[in-house]
């Protein structure tokens, strides 16, 4: 049987843009912004945009309709057909290990929001009195106080979530498997023709609430000011290109090994070039302009600035689930524009999971010949399975995050370049991309995908061993190294348990992927 493809291009792109548009966006994206810099935070984002995350783009859709025409729709055998060096398979590991991983956790956040979304419609989140809202801590601690009881994440090693908690994330794992057991078109693609529209259309409407927000504290349009007014010193500070490099990449869901897959279920001359920048466009859409016009502006609304970035300082977690909750606690209908929220947030997190999850389910199908209900059922469980480390072990969840979601993403995408660019042929790579397309690349492009986005992304990289060695050098000269290489290794036993299960993950890959290579050979 040949493999799935899309049934239309308007389901494809907006599958694509349900593969980018998820948490990140609405929740990330805010408080990245606020914590750097504000409005200037906008132009090493919109620089990355341009020399990273745009060619990735067109690199990753072209690596992956070049693989699905021959078969294969993740990396490892696609690495392998594009850059002849037995490594070329075991770097494609990357491609599996990272959208697992990172889908371990989403899943699991996934479903917080799905929680609140029904906790808020049934009016079941606390109440407190419009008389306190003049005093933020006092104001947001039952919402703080609920959230913590809810996912049971505190100073203990282990965590006790709430068993609701437990029961929507049983719900979440049975929506996804409904989903992904559909297959491609009648699942993925018909999912993100429902749910993105709607997805904007809710964002609109809240953006609109936000926007007339006004409260004697402040009004959303001084959130506006705060977010967009640019503190030019801050563009000097490595760490603010640092969170927008990330940003880019995190929102797009570039080296996640998901939009791969993705595209690897594209036809030989399909466009990809126009297709690939309009899914861009609308994940920026949903980000620069909704997603930066509904939480900080809510909560400089009602706490004041000064407020609003105190929150946006302390975490992604607490704009979303602390914050926002109070807000809509006190204005009319708070109920239903709370429901508005998490469930926007909802269809946002579940259009992405599915897509990280795909590329196992792609991998097994591809190349161990399973049947689709055998993919989906092995790797799901496994996911249910691991997820219960991030759920439970303390720590686990940012440990997870900081090395798939953060650090190997980076890693991954430099190698998809210069596989794609350096180890098969630039011309023939040049040549994949513009195939088909309904827009011809500008030929700099070329040159930005074979030297710059590298260049970019291996200073991004750099910059983690660079810092760590600034560190140890400078606690040396004030002769306090021990503490600091201490500090450094020494983590409580829930980090290194996690630590020693991603190995186990990548070697269990590695292992899968030798075994293929046997079988191939036989
Ligand atoms: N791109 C996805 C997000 O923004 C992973 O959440």
């Amino acid at each position: 049987m040949g493999r799935e493809r899309w049934a239309s291009r308007i389901g494809l792109i907006l599958a694509m843009a349900g593969n980018a548009v998820g948490l990140g966006n609405f929740l990330r994206f805010p408080t990245q912004a606020a914590q750097n810099g504000g409005g200037v935070f906008m132009i090493p984002y919109m620089i990355s945009l341009l020399l990273i995350a745009i060619p990735l783009m067109w690199v990753e859709w072209a690596i992956g309709r070049y693989g699905g025409v021959r078969g294969h729709g993740t990396t490892p055998a696609i690495f392998r057909l594009l850059w002849k060096h037995p490594l070329a398979k075991y770097v494609g590991v990357l491609g599996l290990f990272v959208p697992f991983v990172v889908s371990c956790y989403y899943v699991y956040i996934e479903s917080w929001t799905l929680g609140y979304a029904l906790l808020s419609l049934f009016n079941k989140l606390p109440q407190v009195s419009a008389s306190a809202i003049g005093h933020p801590q006092a104001y947001l601690a039952p919402f703080a106080e609920f959230l913590r009881h809810y996912t049971g994440m505190g100073s203990q090693k282990i965590f006790h979530p709430a068993l609701l908690a437990y029961v929507f994330f049983i719900v979440t794992i049975a929506l996804n498997v409904t989903i992904l057991l559909k297959g491609i078109s009648k699942g993925i693609e018909k999912l993100a023709k429902v749910a993105m529209p709607l997805l904007f259309l809710l964002a609109f409407i809240l953006m609109i609430r936000v926007i007339t927000l006004e409260t004697p504290c402040g009004t959303a349009v001084e959130g506006l000011n705060f977010l967009w007014e640019p503190r030019w010193q801050e563009l000097a500070n490595p760490k603010v290109w640092l969170a927008a490099a990330g940003q880019v990449f995190f929102t797009l869901s570039l080296g996640f090994g998901a939009i791969i897959t993705y595209a690897s279920y594209l036809k030989r001359y399909d466009d990809l070039t126009l297709s690939a920048l309009t899914a861009s466009s609308l994940n920026e859409l949903a980000e620069v302009i909704l997603g930066g016009s509904i939480a900080i502006p809510a909560a400089a609304a009602f706490f004041g600035v000064a407020a609003a970035q105190a929150i946006a300082a302390s975490g992604a977690f607490n704009l979303a689930f602390v914050s926002l909750p109070a807000i809509f606690a006190n204005i009319p209908l708070g109920h239903l524009f709370g429901f508005t929220w998490f469930i926007l947030l909802f269809f946002a997190g579940l259009t992405s999971s599915v897509a990280i999850i795909q590329p196992v389910i792609t991998f097994l199908e591809d190349e161990f010949h399973l049947s689709h209900y055998r993919a989906v059922v092995t790797t799901m469980f496994t996911l249910f399975v691991l997820a219960h480390v991030p759920i439970f072990l303390s720590g686990a969840l940012d440990e997870m995050d900081f090395w798939a979601g953060t650090f190997f993403v980076v890693l991954f995408a430099l190698c998809e370049v210069l596989i794609f660019f350096w180890g098969f042929s630039p011309s023939k790579a040049w040549a994949e991309i513009n195939r088909g397309g309904f827009i011809k690349l500008p030929r700099i492009f070329f040159y930005i995908m074979r030297y710059v986005t590298p260049i970019f992304l291996g200073l991004i990289l750099a910059w983690w061993p660079l810092q760590m060695i600034y560190k140890i050098w400078k606690a040396a000269t004030q002769a306090s190294l021990v503490k600091v290489l201490q500090e450094t290794f020494s983590a409580p036993w829930t980090i290194w348990l996690t630590r020693e299960l991603l190995l186990a993950i990548i070697l269990v890959f590695c292992f899968l992927v030798y075994l293929q290579e046997k079988r191939r050979r036989s």
